[in-house]
């Protein structure tokens, strides 16, 4: 028997899909649409800081906005350009200079990928925004990642150029889910880019739930996934942090894990080993990532944890020395180490409670906050890694 494949289109389950609905998000569209509104009259729009967490349909809303706006003005014969940025993107946004060279590229004029000096490639660009002239969009997404490499000075001209450029209508968009980075900026930048500002809130699980269910249909084969288990994925979102992508992620890997498995249909259980799999490959890269004592502390700590439930900050001390002494480094202080346990916390790699000793003062408790099967990947990659 020819058994039908599980996918439709699973594409569809892709980050680069763009889906032909967009749920729960009606507030935040209609916000950006009315802040961008004034370029339909060519006059300028106030400068947007759109925020919330990872997963919450900041780009998608963003896209759609813009785009529509796009073809609404080429309908209507309205001079309007968007240019849109990954700050995250390599070779685009990693220094000021190539920024610069790459949104004047996107308006047509060429600038050489170095050897010019900066306030040249500013001039370029300044004059390139006259030639196009009309309405000028720029999106900075993840705008917090453009300030960490290269500082606030370019967000602070830009700020001015919105306010002193002629004969153009030039406004900036932030996108960030990261609040982290306003801190440094300086207080002038800070209120020009949030004249206005629009909030994404983390999706609940209701909303969860009709994103997937739609984007299923699209996605699986009729019959090929239990309705169970995408509300099961609707769930696992909705308790982490109302993250869509991540929900969407799941769907997708459990659909290729039934697949692989040779499965009818996609089940719960399969999400579950999804779900397993997210978690590994996030901790797995979060572990590969950490300097080289941060490696020590948590391979220590894993170590210790595979025979008891928990082990206390005092405890680590003697075996992070022994590992350090086979690896012919010199041990960090207790401090530092108890920094560093407070750090692998953060990150989700330990859970670490501060617990009171009396009057011996205070000491942190450290338990398991991967699964048996995470835990025993992390501990073989670091011993790898840490080449022990
Ligand atoms: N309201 C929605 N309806 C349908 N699909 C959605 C919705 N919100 C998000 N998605 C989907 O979820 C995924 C993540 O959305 P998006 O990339 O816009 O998140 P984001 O807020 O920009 O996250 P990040 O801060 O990590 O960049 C995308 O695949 C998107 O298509
Ligand atoms: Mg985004």
């Amino acid at each position: 028997m020819n058994k039908e494949s599980i996918f439709r289109n699973k594409d569809a389950l892709s980050i680069k899909y763009s889906p032909e609905k967009i749920y729960h998000r009606d507030e935040q569209i209609n916000a950006l649409s009315r802040i961008l509104a004034p370029m339909l009259r060519n006059e300028k729009p106030s400068n947007v800081f759109i925020y919330g967490l990872t997963g919450t349909g900041k780009t998608l809303v963003t896209t759609y906005v813009t785009t529509n706006l796009e073809n609404f003005t080429i309908k209507h014969n309205i001079p309007l350009k968007v240019l849109f940025v990954n700050c995250k993107m390599k070779k685009v946004a990693d220094t000021e200079y190539r920024l610069l060279a790459y949104l004047s590229s996107l308006l047509g004029e060429g600038v050489p990928a170095t050897g010019l000096p900066t306030d040249e490639v500013y001039r370029r660009f300044y004059s390139a925004l006259e030639n196009i002239g009309g309405n000028v969009v720029i999106v900075l997404d993840e705008i917090d990642a453009l300030v960490k490499k290269v500082g606030d000075e370019l967000l602070y001209n830009f700020t001015r150029m919105c306010e002193t450029i002629k004969d153009v209508n030039l406004s900036l968009i932030g996108i960030s889910n990261d609040l982290s980075f306003m801190e440094y900026l300086d207080a002038r930048v800070k209120s020009s880019l949030s004249e206005e500002e629009i909030i994404f809130p983390p999706y609940n699980y209701e909303q969860l739930k009709d994103i997937l269910f739609d984007r299923a249909m699209v996605a699986f084969n009729p019959g090929k996934i239990d309705e169970a288990a995408i509300t099961k994925c609707a769930a696992l979102a909705a308790q982490e942090h109302g993250d869509a992508r991540r929900a969407l992620d799941l769907l997708r890997i459990a659909g290729e894990i039934a697949e692989r498995n040779g499965d009818e249909r996609v089940v719960e259980k399969h999400i579950d080993l999804a779900e397993e799999k997210l978690d590994l490959d996030r901790m797995s890269e979060a572990a590969r990532v950490l300097p080289k004592h941060s490696k020590i502390v948590l391979y220590t700590v894993l170590c210790l944890l595979r025979n008891r439930d928990k082990v206390l900050t005092g405890d680590i001390q003697k075996y992070y020395e022994h590992i350090c002494e086979q690896l012919g480094v010199r041990p960090l202080t207790q401090r530092r180490i108890s920094d560093i346990i407070a750090e692998l916390d953060m990150q989700g790699l330990i859970n670490a409670s501060v617990i009171s000793k009396g009057r011996y003062g205070r000491t942190r408790e450290i338990t398991l906050s991967l699964s048996k099967a995470t835990h025993d990947k992390i501990l073989l990659q670091l011993k790898q890694e840490l080449d022990l």
